[in-house]
């Protein structure tokens, strides 16, 4: 027996970010999260289940993978083949059209297209909760790129009441992501590791304890598109999650001398009167978050800086997606 699908998701960057879990095998996370899916970067990916397979195979990016990656996509399959009551082994073919470990989140949308795809292969019809609960097996932030547009993850508790739903859609608000690469080489310190150094931080109480009230500010400033509030909520939530890290036991430092370089260069910019702020995930590479209107004038801005080696443009991007044999592409 074969039994293929595809599935495409975006990748998500969060204003409300996501660090550490009270629960690490299911990554139930230690605080509820806020996103936006990127449109323009994708991850593809094919699940063919086959009776023939001995054991589970993933392909990324052309080249075949075990370790830790297999491990994590056999997670996911696992649960899916609990829910369809059958044993049979996949392989698994992803890709992506953006660079692998740079702090843009790739897991995100490969483990959302992995849940998407591996669910319609099997015939399953979940909802969009499920999904998203499925996603967030293989990668925390994942659960957010099930959904379309600005997404919220509840944090919850247990399997079933942490999962990711879409609070406004992609046109609510024209709002742009600058994501400024200053190192497409992999992260040294995985997420999934940093998660569980997020406890050693005498810092992470402090931060956790304050999320909801962070994620209220950033929902009231997204809904009423108040870029003012927004930018001092999403940058305060970013600089919170990196001392976290930089106090954990042992620390994280994912800046580079040119993540200081920018956040130095946004400040100015804003008190010269540009509608412009930063978020930074984990890796050095800066988001630089501006309303359309002054897209342009960022942009041209952000070109005339030095220490940078590309920008990628983001808008707004809708929910995971099932592709048709003929553009799946993998
Ligand atoms: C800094 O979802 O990549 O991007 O669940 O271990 O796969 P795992 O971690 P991951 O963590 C994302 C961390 C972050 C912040 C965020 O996206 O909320």
């Amino acid at each position: 027996m074969i039994s293929t699908a595809a599935a495409a998701a975006h990748p998500n960057i969060a204003f409300i970010k996501y660090w550490g879990n009270q629960d690490h095998t299911l990554r139930i996370p230690a605080n509820s999260s806020l996103s936006m899916n990127l449109d323009g970067l994708e991850t593809r990916t094919t699940v063919q289940f086959d009776t023939s397979l001995a054991a589970d195979q993933l392909i990324l990016n052309g080249e075949p993978r075990e370790g830790d990656a297999l491990a994590r996509v056999t997670a996911t399959l696992d649960q899916l083949r609990r829910l369809a009551e059958l044993e049979t082994s996949a392989l698994v073919k992803s890709e992506n059209s953006f660079p692998t470990g740079t702090g843009i989140a790739s897991s995100a949308s490969a483990f959302a297209a992995l849940a998407l795809a591996g669910a319609t292969a099997l015939g399953l019809c979940l909802s969009e909760p499920e999904l998203s609960q499925l996603a967030r097996i293989g990668s925390g932030s994942a659960s957010r790129s099930i959904p379309g547009g600005f997404v919220e993850w509840q944090a919850g508790t247990d399997h079933e009441s942490s999962f990711a739903t879409s609070i406004a859609g992609t046109d609510y608000w024209d709002l742009v992501d600058f994501i400024v690469l200053i190192s497409s080489q992999h992260k040294a310190v995985s997420s999934s590791q940093g998660h569980q150094l997020a406890d050693t931080s005498p810092l992470q109480g402090a931060r956790v304890a304050d999320a909801d009230r962070r994620l209220d500010l950033c929902r009231k400033a997204l809904l009423e598109r108040d870029f003012s509030l927004f930018g001092e909520i999403v940058e305060l939530d970013s600089t919170l999650m990196h001392s976290v890290m930089m106090t954990s036991t042992p620390p994280l430092y994912y800046w580079a001398p040119g993540t200081l370089e920018i956040i130095t260069a946004v400040q100015e910019w804003r008190e010269e009167g540009v509608q412009v702020c930063f978020t930074i995930d984990a890796g050095p590479n800066v988001h630089v978050l501006c309303p359309g209107t002054e897209a342009e004038a960022v942009k041209r801005r952000l070109t005339s800086l030095v220490n940078i080696k590309s920008i990628l443009k983001c808008t707004p991007g809708g929910p995971a997606w099932v592709l048709g044999p003929e553009t799946s592409g993998v």
